[in-house]
């Protein structure tokens, strides 16, 4: 540990979260730091929770080049961990200190969903916080393969006495409850590997989030989870897609495609080296032709003094506009074929770093047919990097997910700080 840090950063009313995304382009750590207070607050017109409320400023970030992580997976131990390793480094500098607790987020082709329902009676007066957990615990105990790991369970209704379409039973009376509850798993393999690497760099993982549960936090309103929304994060090497309806997850799938392919068909098109087609790219890049001015020239091939020449801007947007248009359409594809597209009544949140890229919302309305914004971090302060930066949506919504957490936490231990143990309710009601 740097000499200086602030060792013990954890007080009566603040706290220091740090959200760890290990992607397919860049690791990054980024430091929130919340402070708590009994202040009632409003969110999308819905009262969030009783007393209590969270600040979170963004107090420093660092990040590293990916290495070793391949369609959001651990391939190579040694190189994510060196790459995480940089990141953790950068951060505890940028923000003066000391990071020991990270929490994570995991993707892949590996998660899937698993319906179940649990039932138990209920021998209280009154259903409360304990026999929710009895029933969820019912639920969750189905059959899981021994190469696969639970990361949620999350209730889609309650049932009292056979009356169906509960979503907070609490406070009721009954004598029977059950649950219908979605299992998210995952390879066991993913997340132990990642867990793994974090270790190897000193770093104890608090949580390890499905993605897009923690993006959605950042990025999505609650009027728009309630509604129906389709949340797509295209990053370097994977673009997620998630869905949500009714406040929560209902399906998700991950295509194999991202920026990364765009930047190969420029280094293939142009005849550049990829570190130098990925600058042309950032810089000049958009994904319609219709956007641009078709005289327009830009510069390529300055990395190599010999080789530099003009061209038209043209000839780069030739390239990637048949990679956004076919991307887009599997995205559609994706809805139609599962007839999902009707639930998407708040339409598509575009968040990832290549959303950065000009056009690519104009080009999604277009082949989606459904309204399209760009998602950005909200709901946090601080960095201007991060905050306000759709390649830190799933990052900051690690923290913000978090911080909530600890916040119901708070709730249900009648106001006592941030409990070291988390509680089994997390997660359960909004
Ligand atoms: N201004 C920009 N224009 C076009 N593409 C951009 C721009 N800025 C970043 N990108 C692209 O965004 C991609 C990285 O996005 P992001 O940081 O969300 O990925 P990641 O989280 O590391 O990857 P993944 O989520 O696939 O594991 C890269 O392919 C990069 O080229
Ligand atoms: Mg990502």
């Amino acid at each position: 540990m740097p000499f200086g840090f602030i060792k013990d950063v954890t007080t009566k009313n603040s706290k220091i979260i740090v959200g760890l995304d290990v992607g397919s382009t860049k690791v990054c750590a980024v430091v929130g730091e919340v402070t708590t207070g009994p202040r009632p607050q409003k969110r999308d017109g819905v009262e969030k929770l009783s007393g209590y409320d969270s600040n979170i400023q963004i107090i420093g970030a660092g990040y590293a080049p990916s290495k070793g992580i391949k369609k959001g997976v651990v391939i190579n131990i040694e190189q994510t961990v060196e790459a995480i390793r940089e990141a953790i480094q950068k951060a505890e500098e940028a923000a003066g200190v000391e990071i020991r607790t990270v929490n994570i987020g995991i993707t892949g082709r590996h998660i899937g969903y698993i319906a179940s329902q649990g039932v138990v009676a209920v021998k209280e007066k009154e259903i409360g916080n304990r026999e929710v957990e009895l029933v969820i615990d019912a639920a969750r105990a189905v059959a899981i393969p021994f190469d696969r790991e639970i990361l949620h369970v999350i209730p889609s209704e309650f049932a009292i006495n056979g009356q169906s379409g509960i979503t907070d039973p609490r406070s009721m009376v009954g004598v029977r409850l059950e649950a219908r509850v979605q299992i998210i798993t995952g390879a066991a393999s993913a997340t132990q590997n990642l867990i793994k690497c974090c270790q190897k760099v000193g770093l104890e993982v608090v949580d390890v989030v499905f993605q897009p549960i923690a993006t959605a936090e950042a990025v999505l309103t609650l009027d728009e989870r309630d509604t129906g929304v389709a949340l797509i994060d295209i990053g370097g090497g994977t673009t997620d897609m998630a869905l949500f309806q009714e406040g929560r997850i209902f399906h998700s799938a991950v295509l194999e495609v991202g920026g990364a392919n765009f930047t190969n068909d420029v280094a293939i098109g142009l005849r550049l080296p990829f570190r130098e087609a990925e600058y042309v790219k950032k810089e000049h890049g958009c994904s319609m032709l219709s956007l641009i001015d078709r005289e327009e020239e830009i510069g390529i091939g300055f990395a190599d003094a010999n080789s530099g020449k003009r061209i038209l801007r043209t000839h780069l947007v030739e390239i990637l506009q048949p990679r956004a248009e076919e991307l887009f359409s599997l995205i559609k594809e994706e809805l139609v074929n599962r007839d999902l597209h009707k639930h998407m009544n708040a339409g598509v949140v575009l968040t990832g770093g290549s959303v950065l890229m000009k056009g690519m919302d104009v080009m999604a309305e277009n082949i989606l047919e459904l309204p399209v914004r760009i998602g950005k971090p909200a709901g946090i302060g601080g960095s201007e990097d991060v905050v306000g930066n759709p390649a830190y949506a799933a990052v900051s919504g690690l923290i913000l997910r978090e911080a909530g957490e600890n916040l119901k936490e708070q709730e249900l231990n009648g106001g006592s700080i941030f409990h070291s143990i988390k509680s089994k309710m997390n997660g359960w009601f909004r």
